[in-house]
């Protein structure tokens, strides 16, 4: 079988990102993006504004990504958004106490220009949040409904060309998948019916979709992973990427098991804990929400040892994981993992490792390369789960299958689907417009 070739359409004029969540994550990354335009500081942790590409064949030296592949430029970004609280992105930011002041001040009027639309709010979903800003309950069709309008208003406003909308919203409460998330037909029925198991997060996701708008789902939340709404979007060939940005511990994490694993180390067991003081973890010391952080944390390290594979190594490792609300933190998240592995004749070994981190400081580059990425997938005319950017989740959406947790492997997914999408690589030949 031969190869489509990919051919992206260039990044010409404004790319709109639409923002569900105005908090911590989705201001810094605004505001960073503000600061990077005029030089106040460097986007570190970015891959597509500071990473590289090793080059095509036959070439010894890496290439920076945006010269391999036509990424949509920093200046050519347009923000809004909506959430369920009035707060501008000044006032948001300024919250949120993720950057300084200082830097926020000089960015002053561009984030105070940014006032957030009323958002979708459905309190059995998020139990810790007044909403004081959200749509009049409409039923869910009357709901889309309102989004899309949003949209074309903003599309209008902004003058942008292209679009993507990125869930930044609070963790909403865990749930089961039921039928009415099976298939489309089934989702559409329920949205007729105002089926109580369709959520805020679907709403937006189902209306960007409608739109043939790629979504990134930055949060635990279900969304485009649902079955119903995958099949939406290999149906309407729009590219969708998630759930829940991996930071923090999980990043490490997903550093250290596979180190483990190349060297045949075992693992007895893997203890978890962390602090933060920001609404997130104030929305997380809700038991429900809590579920919902706590299955995405819990999946990789399973999906990187394999047990069933590695029996003597990793057959009865014990995983556990805290999330504890600790307002003196704010967003400087603090983790704490106990590790304990064994070595040679079963001899037992630990590691400890303490992780001071700053959450939205890790977060915002993810959010930015996801919006650069998913609009190059869409102009290069891919669809459905983008599987090259589960680098950048803790439960990576994936078509079918299991997905691949480990950091190197997943770079190495992503090295490729670029080097593809450049023209570079031939591929295996089997994948169509997926990569
Ligand atoms: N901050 C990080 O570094 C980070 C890292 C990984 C994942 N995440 C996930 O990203 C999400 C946002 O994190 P954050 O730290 O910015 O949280 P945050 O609490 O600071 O911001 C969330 C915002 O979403 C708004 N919101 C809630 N429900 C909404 C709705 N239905 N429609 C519109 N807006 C709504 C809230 O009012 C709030 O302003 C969370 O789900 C979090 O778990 C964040």
């Amino acid at each position: 079988m031969r190869q489509e070739p990919i051919k992206p359409a260039p990044a010409s004029g404004r790319l709109g990102v639409l923002i569900v969540g105005m908090g911590s994550l989705s201001t810094a990354l605004i505001a960073g993006v503000l600061a990077v335009r005029r030089n106040l500081g460097k986007p570190i942790g970015s891959l597509t504004q500071m990473g590289q590409l090793p080059g095509p064949s036959g070439q010894p030296d890496s290439v920076p990504f945006g010269e391999a592949v036509p990424l949509a430029g920093l200046a050519d970004l347009a923000f809004g958004g909506w959430d369920v609280v009035s707060d501008d992105a000044y006032s948001a930011a300024k919250k949120a106490r993720v950057l300084e002041d200082g830097l926020l001040a000089l960015l002053k009027s561009e984030l105070e220009s940014i006032r957030p639309w009323r958002g979708i709010f459905d309190p059995r979903y998020l139990r810790r949040i007044e909403a004081t800003h959200s749509r009049p309950p409409m039923g869910w069709l009357g709901s889309v409904e309102e989004v899309v309008k949003d949209i074309h208003r903003f599309r209008e406003a902004s003058g942008a060309e292209r679009l993507v909308l990125l869930n930044c919203a609070s963790t909403e409460t865990y749930q089961e998948l039921a039928p009415v998330h099976h298939e489309l037909r089934s989702f559409e029925k329920g949205l007729r019916e105002d089926d109580e198991r369709i959520s805020p997060a679907m709403i937006y996701t189902y209306a960007a979709l409608k739109e043939r708008i790629p979504v990134v789902n930055c949060t635990p939340s279900r969304g485009a992973d649902i079955p119903a709404l995958l099949e939406m979007s290999e149906e309407l060939r729009v590219p969708v990427a998630g759930r829940d940005l991996k930071t923090g511990q999980t990043l490490l994490k997903t550093i250290l098991a596979p180190g483990l694993k190349v060297r045949a180390l075992g693992l007895a067991g893997w203890y978890s804990t962390n602090i933060l003081g920001n609404r997130d973890g104030e929305v997380l010391d809700d038991p429900a929400s809590l579920k919902s952080k706590q299955e995405s944390k819990l999946s990789v390290l399973r999906g990187i040892l394999q047990p069933s594979q590695y029996p003597d190594l990793y057959g009865d490792f014990v995983h556990q994981v805290r999330i504890d609300y600790y307002p003196p933190r704010k967003d400087n998240k603090e983790a704490w993992d106990n590790i304990d592995i064994f070595g040679w004749l079963g001899y037992p070994m630990q590691i400890k490792v303490n992780f001071l981190c700053r959450d939205s400081i890790l977060a915002a580059p993810l959010a930015l390369d996801l919006v650069l990425w998913t609009d190059l997938a869409q102009r290069s005319g891919l669809r459905g789960a983008q599987e090259w950017l589960s680098l950048y989740f803790k439960s990576p959406t994936v078509r079918n299958g299991q997905p691949v947790h480990d950091l190197f492997a997943q770079r190495q997914a992503l090295d490729e689907a670029v080097q593809r999408i450049a023209g570079w690589a031939r591929g295996n030949g089997k994948r169509g417009r997926h990569l």
